[in-house]
């Protein structure tokens, strides 16, 4: 067994050097009091922290997410709290400015100090800064902050109740536990989602701090650098040959005087200075200064996304210089590298290699097409202020060990913490992000739009300088689904798109594009692009919307099918040019289970299991949840019984423990199929170039989308995608409705490669039904190519006793290399329903090998389907593959396994067991 692979430390991207008289009192060294009045509670709060998390610690509610915690605890949701400190450490010198900075606040506060309002607030994405001078200087005693925060679900339930208030159609908004988020700045999953708990939490869920600034002193609250190539325009592709623009910019807190100058200093990652110089054009407003200079292209080694090439960092800092000077700076690490959302039309020459019409959908490093392979990303937890960066770095690994490339920071939950982009810098995972909008439309009146300024701005400034940022889009599913919700109720009626736009084009896209020019943006994660760019006019986006050409192809797909009986149907999945979001719902493992529920609710009956599954019918207020949870639950026991043999075991543990698996089978072998076939649409005419499967990771114990769970143990699912998202891959397509089948190798490599195919048929007993077929091939860069065409009916065998097995040797290069490597992979074509053939004890033996630390697993007796090793409770590992196939002439297959948490001393390695489809028929 490994270690888990050492990541360089996330380095915190942003330092500030302090001059001389400069004070930073962070409000976390505090001593913080939580009270609610009405409950008589009054405990130890923290910063950064939240309500829930403060009363768990104290002992005065039990464990948020055991059992039922989501409904039993929502009288904490629906109660104001305060947050009190005696604001130590001042310095009461009278000739000093003070300020309040809070980088968030999580909601609806009202803040005073020294029994004196200072200010309320609305938005959780926010950063807010209070100029409190004169507060303090009328203080008598120490100056006591206090921070009064309000219920969000009560306060935007009076908000949709204010008189003139907008309302929209019936289902346009997304509806889960708690009604009218849309009304409010703050993670809308918080008030419930159909993977996630609704604790709509509160607290200063960020950093914040106290400064006190001399008359001329300066403090940095925020910056921007943007590194772009000169003439580059947001959302086109621009010149590779250009030389580098640095655009920089500070947010301050303080007065900048007319005189004041920045310089810039480049620096690899062990501090030799590369390149410095002063910027130019400087442009002074009173709370920021810019500017940017030019940086020839030989100078710096360009950032590529993992699998594509190094991800090289460099730091950049940025000094506020005035007579001599610094007064100011900050170092933010970042990159070089060109990222663009290419919508361009399909061009002439695309159309001769049998492209079809219609737009462009893709992404380009530094100018190259990619394959885009991930997941969506979702908050990591309903409690922002305790997802450790230790935890994190657990995922983000998983994710480059699976074999992705880019993640979907999904739209609305929180903007990410800089250290998750800092871990994506360094792995190379790109981080498609959102605007935190989704599955409802929303208010326009200017106050909420102001507020969507302020959070847009200063979130696209914070993260730009990220090279692992990719795209900026301003919401989830607007114009495939809440858009058409809303018109189709109200035909006719222009007013639905008319407020869509005001928001998406002419609040978010400003806000991007007055900021970047390196990163692209689109109001809608999914969507057909746009009609027309125009950087002059105040909306420079024209969408095209359902403006289409039969035989054309535009958009990115999103696409959901519960209807398990065509799973398997290939003409049931849509063709685009990028598949944003698909997945269906399995259970998370016993392991996971028995975190989070008693023993006697280990069973897929119990009440509090089926509670956890939010995966209610589409729309629609959801008062009897009880009978609604068990939508999602049905849909998954169909998909099982259809496809698989069913447990039917004694053991009422052991029984629900191998119905979790059969359900997280199912899930990955639809995401399987879907995935294959997209991939392989990169060399069919939709020219299809990312796959991002919905859900990368699990917010809580519960049945749901997800690959990995929460405490970030792999589902069949992760293993599933590491293995089809594999550089060049095999798979089968079959139309069971006519017979046809046929078998391509996919590659997502930026050259040619080239090997064969073997193709073996055996029974189920093993046996080889007839002499194996060997395929030669060579497929083109991002390319498919056909090794197999037959028609299943006119095979001499029959698919109940009969599966074939396809495995290839490729020889290529990955992009960037110059190293010859060799490819392999392989995959099982078999009937439709595994519950139907002739499955057999396969004789599975399983051996661990302490001096390798690897194990080794064979199918002695007969064909294994879905090999699957098992790790015990308490210890956190994966294997380098899992959910396998293996025939008896594979010998022993030595499978190396990555510890990444250890509660019980090495031990489970003796817990670790081995199954394979066949124990489902087992009593
Ligand atoms: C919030 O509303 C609920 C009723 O929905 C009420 O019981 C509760 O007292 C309210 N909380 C506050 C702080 O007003
Ligand atoms: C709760 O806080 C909100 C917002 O500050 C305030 O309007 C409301 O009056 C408070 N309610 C109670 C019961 O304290
Ligand atoms: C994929 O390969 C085929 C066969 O060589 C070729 O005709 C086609 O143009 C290629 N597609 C692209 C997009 O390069
Ligand atoms: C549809 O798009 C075409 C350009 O492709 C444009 O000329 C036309 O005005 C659009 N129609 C509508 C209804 O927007
Ligand atoms: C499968 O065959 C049916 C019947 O001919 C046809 O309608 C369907 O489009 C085919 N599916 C695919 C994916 O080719
Ligand atoms: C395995 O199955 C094949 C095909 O049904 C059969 O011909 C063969 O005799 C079987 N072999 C054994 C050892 O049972
Ligand atoms: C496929 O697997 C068989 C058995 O392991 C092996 O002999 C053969 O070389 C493989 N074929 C390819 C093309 O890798």
């Amino acid at each position: 067994m490994r270690p888990l692979h050492q990541l360089q430390t996330a380095t915190i991207a942003i330092f500030c050097t302090a001059a001389a008289a400069k004070r930073a009192i962070d409000l976390s060294t505090l001593e913080w009091t939580l009270s609610s009045p009405v409950y008589n509670i009054s405990v130890p709060g923290r910063v950064p922290s939240q309500v829930h998390l403060d009363l768990y610690r104290e002992g005065i509610i039990p464990d948020p997410y055991f059992g039922l915690g989501d409904f039993e605890l929502r009288w904490v949701t629906l109660t104001n709290w305060t947050y009190n400190a005696k604001l130590d450490g001042l310095d009461t010198s009278t000739n000093l400015s003070t300020w309040l900075l809070f980088d968030g606040l999580d909601t609806f506060t009202s803040i005073e100090l020294c029994g004196e309002y200072v200010a309320s607030t609305n938005n959780q994405f926010r950063q807010y800064y209070f100029d409190v001078s004169s507060v303090l200087g009328s203080c008598s005693g120490p100056p006591n902050l206090s921070i009064n925060f309000g219920s969000a679900v009560n306060i935007t339930a009076d908000i949709a109740n204010e008189p003139g208030q907008e309302t929209w159609p019936d289902w346009v908004e997304g509806l889960f536990e708690f009604p009218n988020r849309q009304f409010v700045r703050k993670g809308q999953s918080d008030f419930g989602w159909d993977w996630g708990p609704a604790f709509a939490p509160a607290g200063i869920w960020k950093p914040a701090y106290a400064i006190q600034l001399p008359s001329a002193g300066i403090y940095i609250r925020n910056s921007l650098l943007d590194i772009y190539r000169q003439g580059q325009l947001n959302n086109l592709p621009p010149d590779q040959a250009a030389p580098w623009i640095l655009n920089a910019s500070l947010d301050i807190l303080g007065a900048i005087s007319s005189t004041a100058t920045l310089a810039i200093e480049i620096m690899d990652m062990s501090n030799n200075t590369i390149t410095s110089g002063d910027l130019q054009n400087i442009s002074t407003t009173s709370t920021s200064v810019g500017g940017s200079i030019t940086v020839e292209g030989e100078a710096c080694q360009l950032w590529w996304p993992a699998g594509l090439g190094p991800q090289n960092l460099y730091y950049f800092k940025i000094s506020l210089v005035d007579g001599g000077k610094t007064l100011a700076s900050v170092t933010k690490r970042s990159g070089f590298r060109t990222i663009v959302l290419n919508m361009t039309p399909i061009s002439t020459p695309q159309l001769s290699q049998g492209i079809a019409p219609g737009n462009n959908w893709h992404f380009e490093i530094n100018g190259h097409e990619f394959y885009a392979k991930g997941s969506n990303f979702i908050p990591p937890d309903a409690f922002w202020p305790r997802v450790t960066l230790a935890k994190m770095k657990q995922l983000f690994q998983s994710v480059v060990d699976g074999n992705q490339n880019m993640l979907r920071v999904w739209a609305s939950g929180a903007y990410s913490p800089d250290f998750l982009y800092d871990l994506a810098d360094e792995l190379g995972i790109l981080l498609w992000s959102e605007f935190e909008f989704g599955d409802a439309l929303y208010p326009v009146n200017p106050e909420f739009l102001d507020n969507c300024r302020e959070e847009a701005e200063y979130n696209v400034r914070r993260v730009n300088h990220h090279p692992s940022l990719a795209l900026w889009a301003g919401g989830n599913e607007l114009e495939n689904l809440e858009l058409p919700i809303a018109e189709g109720a109200d035909p006719g009626n222009g007013q639905w798109r008319k407020e869509y736009e005001q928001l998406f084009l002419g609040v978010l896209a400003p806000a991007v594009f007055q900021n970047s020019k390196s990163i692209s943006y689109i109001p809608s994660s999914t969507t057909n692009g746009y009609l027309e760019l125009n950087f002059s006019s105040p909306i420079p986006i024209i969408q095209r919307y359902d403006n289409v050409t039969a035989g054309s192809i535009y958009g990115d797909t999103d696409h959901y099918n519960y209807h398990s009986d065509v799973a398997f149907n290939l003409s049931s999945y849509p063709v685009g040019r990028f598949a944003n979001e698909f997945g269906f719902q399995s259970m998370p493992s016993l392991q996971t289970w028995q975190q989070a529920v008693l023993p006697e609710d280990l069973n897929f009956n119990s009440s509090t299991i089926i509670l956890r599954n939010h995966h209610y019918p589409a729309g629609g207020p959801f008062t009897d949840n009880f009978h609604n949870s068990s939508l999602g639950m049905g849909e998954m026991t169909i998909a099982a019984e259809l496809y698989y043999p069913v447990p039917n075991i004694a053991d009422s543990v052991a029984n629900f423990s191998a119905w979790c698996h059969t359900t997280q089978i199912f899930q990955a072998d639809f995401y399987r199929s879907q995935i294959s076939y997209y991939r392989r649409g990169s060399g069919f005419p939709e020219r299809q170039l990312g796959s991002l499967y919905w859900q990368l990771e699990d917010i809580w114990q519960a049945p749901t989308w997800a690959g990995v769970e929460y405490d970030g143990r792999w589902k069949v699912l992760h293993y599933v995608a590491k293995d089809i998202y594999q550089p060049v891959i095999i798979a089968s397509y079959w139309n069971y409705t006519t017979g046809d089948l046929t078998a391509y190798v996919t590659s997502d490599l930026w050259s040619t490669a080239s090997g064969s195919a073997t193709l073996t048929w055996y029974s189920y007993n093993g046996t080889i039904l007839a002499a194996p077929t060997t395929v030669p091939f060579t497929v083109g860069a991002l390319n498919t190519t056909q090794v197999l065409q037959t028609n299943t009916n006119a095979l001499p065998l029959s698919l109940k006793d009969a599966v074939l097995k396809m495995n290839i040797t490729a020889t290529g290069s990955l992009p960037n290399s110059n190293e010859v490597k060799i490819f392999k992979h392989e995959y099982y074509f078999h009937d439709l329903s595994l519950g139907q053939v002739n499955l057999q004890d396969p004789g599975l033996i399983l051996n661990y090998n302490s001096t390798t630390g690897n194990f080794t697993v064979e199918a002695a007796k007969a064909v294994a389907a879905w090999v699957w090793l098992d790790i015990p409770a308490g210890t956190l590992a994966n294997f380098d593959e899992n959910a396998f196939w293996l025939v008896p002439s594979d010998g022993k297959r030595e499978i190396g396994v990555t510890v990444k948490d250890d509660s019980i001393g090495g031990k489970w390695v003796k817990g670790v067991t081995v199954r394979s489809l066949w124990n489902n028929t087992l009593s």
